[in-house]
């Protein structure tokens, strides 16, 4: 079929989705595929008509792109697509409606709250007595961003208003989590119906937080494959990981995010449905330990978004 790699976008992650993009056109042209990359602008309708694909690879993150916006628009269209629908897409770029199915669904996950504007603006009375109830430190997240925009880490109560300022200025609904010491466990999943997970990862970021910079900077954090935990509690995460992919109804992939503290209690945090491909991305590396090469994991992903 010819494919449509849709990248860039509106949000604030386009510059890691124009680098999604290329990587995945480029695997697209090695598996001898027809290939186009398409820029989504607000023409994104007509362009799609005009380039008359047959799928579409959707290579966005973020607002309008991975959060069920783009989906429902090839959904009316009748274009079939890479990854997961609207609905699960629009649940997992919401860290606070994710964390309401794991919840649900008894999947661990820090203890938390939401804030939204409005109450932000008229009543910090209960704000600052649930952040006391919670305990510092928090992390402060704005609820639909990726790629560690609009997240900041609270450890005094000089820190909050800051934190809440810049959450904001991305979304109108705020989550507050409880902040977790210990280490940061990445899971990818691969797959429909039966989904796997592959390989762990864990995340060592030399500035000491894995932030944009160290996200997107190639040399500032470290990839540790398997990671340094022991093979029961890498099975745990597994089955955890599949369990929340399952909860949320990812199809395609999905990565899900885990801090384990020190007792060896693993947390789920988050679900990306649109994880990043460039070349310091993290699903790509799992994959390759699982023995699929780059190029094979494109084609994978073309063969599971065509039923
Ligand atoms: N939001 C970025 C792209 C990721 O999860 O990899
Ligand atoms: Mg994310």
């Amino acid at each position: 079929p010819k494919i449509g790699v849709l990248c860039g976008g509106l949000s604030a992650e386009r510059e890691v989705s124009l680098k999604t993009g290329e990587a995945i056109y480029k695997a697209l042209l090695k598996n001898k595929y027809n290939a186009v990359k398409i820029d989504v602008d607000k023409n994104i309708a007509e362009n799609l008509k005009i380039n008359n694909i047959e799928l579409a690879f959707v290579a966005l993150h973020g607002k309008y792109g991975e959060d069920g916006t783009i989906q429902g628009l090839l959904e009316i269209l009748g274009i079939p697509y890479t990854g997961s629908d609207v609905l699960a897409s629009a649940t997992a770029i919401n860290k606070i409606a994710t964390k309401k199915v794991m919840a649900y669904e008894g999947i661990p996950t820090p203890g938390y709250f939401a804030v939204s504007r409005w109450e932000y603006t008229n009543n910090p009375g209960s704000i600052a007595s649930q952040i006391e109830k919670l305990g510092l430190p928090v992390v402060v997240k704005a609820a639909t961003q990726g790629s560690t925009i609009g997240i900041s880490f609270v450890n005094t109560k000089e820190q909050i208003s800051n934190a809440f300022e810049d959450a904001f200025k991305y979304d109108d609904n705020v989550l507050v989590e409880k902040m977790i010491d210990g280490i940061e466990i990445t899971a990818s999943v691969l797959g429909n119906e039966s989904p796997q997970a592959l390989p762990l990862i864990e995340i060592v970021s030399a500035t000491g937080i894995y932030d944009y910079k160290a996200k997107y900077t190639v040399g500032l954090s470290d990839h540790i494959i398997p990671p340094r935990i022991n093979n029961e509690l890498q099975e745990k995460i597994k089955t955890l990981a599949i369990r929340t992919y399952q909860a949320v109804g990812c199809r395609g992939l999905a990565r899900v995010d885990f801090m384990v503290d020190a007792s060896g209690k693993a947390y789920a945090l988050e679900v990306n449905t649109i994880p990043g491909m460039t070349e310091t991305s993290l699903f790509p590396d799992a994959a390759k330990a699982a023995g699929i090469s780059f190029e094979a994991l494109v084609k994978k992903l073309v063969d599971l978004a065509v039923p």
